[in-house]
């Protein structure tokens, strides 16, 4: 059997990798059954398309990315270097270090949540979290409710676990909020996880306090159901909109509830890998005896980053948000003056999500039909080296994702390229 292994977008493969690992194995190779549910993904294989183009000495340019194009905070590099040289090369406790766990827990106590140090781990990335709360809750035949639109790797995650993933679906009508009715429907009695994701890869929504009360409601009765509350973009948010926590609408789910973080998005630290978790102490300690078996702990030097991170001067990250809140407000803008384009507003995280739909049926100059959005892409890909991610991935097939987390010439470049592929659809 040959499997094809491979994942997605975010933040996976640095620019300089070459060859991401889209490898057929060799035929004779005989490989778990549980990957032959891993699909190779439409993201990844966008990317790939791109930098062929790309060493074909072709102009392109990208709003792919699912990381911030700044440098992480100066102080937290130099605390990181400090590390080294202070000796923080060693093990550490497997779900982090006291210092870090310690920073960990005062975060949360600022936003009223008062957790013990062995309701906290500390892994090598948010990822490693989401995946290590799979492994632990899930059984071969359980469920697992995605609301969507999500971010690409969940389903991948739950698959891995044996689980099937299930998803209850937000519309760009409804803000991407999930419908509590609709939660309910996507509910069963095999239902052991659900994954919330505000604000929202890939849409930019954000679950107000009300969304929040509505879920909460649905959610309480399936007292079977383990919640991850994935915040990763807890910072990213414009315009008044506010981060909520499940935790601080519902603190009576705190005893299966889990709040996934890290420092890769909000300090710019995707490639140093560290991320946490937070919630019940007995998958808590689940979750270390994991992460002990596979890959024990964070990088030490890493975490010591990661304290400075979320102790140091909030000033850049302030100065980022700024700047991503302008490309926001110029990449809406535009995508909002384009005919056959819908686009709401997000008010959190770094990515726009049109729904690209009225373009559907359309032909191009070459008279081939536009028929979802993966053919669109392809056209801007293809045409004018615009490489957008197509929604299906993300379980939107209606809508593109356009990331803003990159420079403001590439954007004006991409909507200018965009406007001009556009109205030549016939
Ligand atoms: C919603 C969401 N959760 C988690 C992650 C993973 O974060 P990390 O790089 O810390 O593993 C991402 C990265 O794209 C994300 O978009």
């Amino acid at each position: 059997m040959a499997v094809i292994v491979a994942v997605a977008v975010d933040g996976h493969f640095p620019s300089g990798v070459d060859s991401p690992p889209t490898t057929a194995y060799h035929p004779s190779m005989k490989l778990a059954d549980r990957l032959s549910t891993v699909a190779p993904s439409a993201t990844l294989a966008m990317a790939q398309k791109a930098r062929d183009m790309k060493a074909k000495g072709r102009d392109v340019v990208s709003l792919t990315t699912g990381e911030p194009d700044f440098p992480p905070p100066d102080h937290v590099i130099e605390a990181i270097h400090k590390a080294l040289t202070d000796g923080y090369t060693r093990y550490t406790p497997v779900g982090g270090l006291p210092e870090l766990v310690e920073v960990i827990r005062a975060h949360y106590a600022n936003k009223g949540l008062s957790l013990a140090s062995n309701q906290v781990v500390v892994s090598a990335g948010a990822k490693q979290a989401v995946f290590n709360v799979a492994m632990a809750v899930l059984n071969p035949g359980d469920e697992a409710v995605v609301l969507a639109p999500y971010w690409v790797s969940y389903p991948d995650i739950i698959r891995i676990a044996e689980a099937t993933p299930v998803t209850a679906v937000g519309t760009q009508d409804d803000g991407f909020v999930v419908r509590p009715e609709v939660l309910d429907a996507a509910m069963t009695d095999k239902t052991r996880l659900v994954i919330l994701n505000s604000p929202s890869n890939p849409t930019g929504g954000v679950y107000s306090r009300a969304d929040l009360e509505a879920t909460a409601e649905v959610l309480r009765r399936y007292p079977n159901a383990v919640i991850i509350s994935d915040e990763i973009y807890d910072r990213f948010l414009y315009e008044g909109a506010e981060q909520i926590s499940l935790l601080e609408v519902a603190p009576d789910l705190e005893d299966r509830t889990v709040v996934v973080n890290g420092c890769s998005k909000t300090f710019a630290m995707t490639g140093l890998r560290l991320g946490w978790a937070v919630g019940p102490k007995t998958l808590i300690a689940a979750m270390n005896m994991l992460q002990g078996q596979s890959t024990s702990n964070a990088s030490a030097p890493i975490q010591m980053g990661g304290v400075a991170a979320l102790t140091g001067d909030p000033g850049p990250v302030e100065r980022m948000l700024a700047a991503f809140d302008r490309r926001r407000r110029f990449i809406v803008d535009k995508l909002r003056h384009f005919k056959g384009v819908t686009c709401f507003d997000p008010r959190g995280a770094f990515y726009a999500f049109p729904d690209v739909s009225g373009l559907f049926g359309k032909a191009r100059p070459d008279g081939t039909v536009v028929k979802d959005a993966d053919d669109l892409s392809d056209y801007l890909l293809e045409q004018y080296a615009v490489v957008v991610v197509p929604g299906a991935p993300f379980g939107a097939p209606n809508h593109v994702r356009l990331s803003y987390a990159t420079d403001e010439d590439t954007l004006d470049r991409a909507l200018t390229r965009m406007a001009e592929a556009f109205e030549r659809l016939r």
